[in-house]
């Protein structure tokens, strides 16, 4: 079965949430924790990625940045790059998060050069992609997505399987309206087929659902053939929230 042969993760992506009071508890509840099946991982806050390699410790738990620069360093103001996020920890770093893509203008050719720039840095990106409300009832959520795609192209066929990618239509996000189980699952097919036309290694990349996920809607999402997992926004602010969709996988 392809699935055992992919890694399977859930992440959680805390967005601008948290406080250093706030994340100690949570830290603390998700170092003392014991996967059984797959990985885990957390997207902070940068100014928080010190507390979460202490807090973290030596718990199986990856630490992640929620965007990288496409800059290796130089004169950015604002920017992080990839190098300064491996020396706080962070071994993951979300890129072109539909947030991103919406209120900081990303496009998708500055997405895949971040991602690229994580790579070259060490760390390993979790390229987000998804379409909006429109795009589905139009009937464009694949021509979107492909579009969305495209400038990873070169990216994939040379990393092959080093990457992860997340499918989060816009219109569940944070909103309480998962896609069904049918509707991701006909999309990471989709998308699974479109990075294995870039490269036949990538058929096995992990591919993550993200929407809305929440402890009753996990396991049957986690359960689809194409479906590699969760990036858990709202719910990963609530430890036993996050655990049990981690329990989930
Ligand atoms: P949500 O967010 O789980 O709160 O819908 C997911 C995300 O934006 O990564």
């Amino acid at each position: 079965m392809r699935k055992d042969r992919r890694h399977q993760w859930v992440i959680g992506n805390w967005k601008m949430n948290g406080s250093l009071a706030v994340n100690a508890a949570l830290f603390e509840a998700l170092a003392a924790h014991r996967s059984s099946r797959g990985r885990v991982g957390v997207c902070v806050p940068t100014p928080y990625l010190t507390q979460g390699q202490r807090g973290l410790g030596a718990s199986e738990i990856v630490l992640g940045a929620q965007d990288v620069s496409a800059h290796v360093d130089g004169a950015y103001t604002g920017q992080v790059c990839a190098s300064m996020l491996r020396e706080f920890g962070a071994t993951l770093a979300l890129v072109g998060h539909s947030e991103r893509r919406q209120y900081n203008g990303e496009t998708s050719i500055e997405v895949a050069a971040k991602a690229r720039a994580a790579l070259a840095g060490g760390v390993t990106p979790v390229i987000c992609v998804g379409e909006t409300l429109s795009d589905r009832e139009t009937g464009a959520a694949e021509k979107t997505v492909a579009a969305q795609l495209a400038p990873c192209a070169e990216l994939i066929r040379v990393t092959g399987v080093g990457l992860i990618f997340a499918y989060e239509p816009v219109w569940a996000i944070g909103t309480g309206k998962t896609a069904s189980p049918q509707q991701a699952e006909a999309m990471h097919a989709f998308i699974r087929d479109e990075i294995t036309r870039f490269s036949p290694d990538a058929r096995d990349a992990s591919i993550l659902y993200g929407g809305s996920v929440k402890p009753g809607n996990a396991r049957e999402l986690f359960s689809q053939p194409n479906i590699d997992g969760g990036l858990i926004g709202g719910a990963s602010l609530i430890a036993s929230d996050f655990l049990a969709i981690v329990d989930a996988l």
